[in-house]
């Protein structure tokens, strides 16, 4: 697994966070099933429940763009040790993998890899 191209967009995505009530940006890279890497970055809002995770606008980017399996995530912050996804970014991974890498990256150079099926041993599942 070649994470550069991933740490690439994700920090390039970082750059463009909005995040003027955190100050915490946040950036994430998904790569998908047929090699594209989607990124995404988290937006804020005056309505503090309106803020949207990177994980998340990534994975919402990729559907648009009709892409719905993705097999490895990195996530970048400026966190010691590197931010892993928060819960609701699991849950919202889940529905889409039964299990990927994720890397948990920072500026200065730390990498953590971890498995989304070991942060969220079992996800909410409804069998419709
Ligand atoms: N945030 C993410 O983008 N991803 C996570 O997994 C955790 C938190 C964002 C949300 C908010 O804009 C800021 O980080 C502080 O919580």
């Amino acid at each position: 697994m070649d994470w550069e191209p991933l740490i690439a967009a994700a920090t390039a995505a970082r750059a463009n966070s909005y995040s003027p009530y955190s100050h915490f940006p946040v950036g994430a890279a998904l790569l998908m099933e047929d090699g594209t890497i989607v990124a995404g970055t988290n937006v804020e809002n005056t309505i503090p429940a309106l803020a949207v995770c990177a994980e998340r606008t990534a994975m919402v980017a990729a559907v648009a763009s009709g892409r719905r399996r993705p097999v490895a995530v990195a996530v970048v912050t400026d966190a010691s040790p590197p931010a892993r996804p928060c819960g609701l970014c699991r849950q919202m991974l889940a529905e889409f993998a039964d299990d990927l890498p994720v890397l948990a990256c920072n500026l200065q150079g730390d990498r953590e890899e971890v498995r989304l099926s070991d942060l969220l041993p079992q996800r909410f599942k409804l069998d419709w």
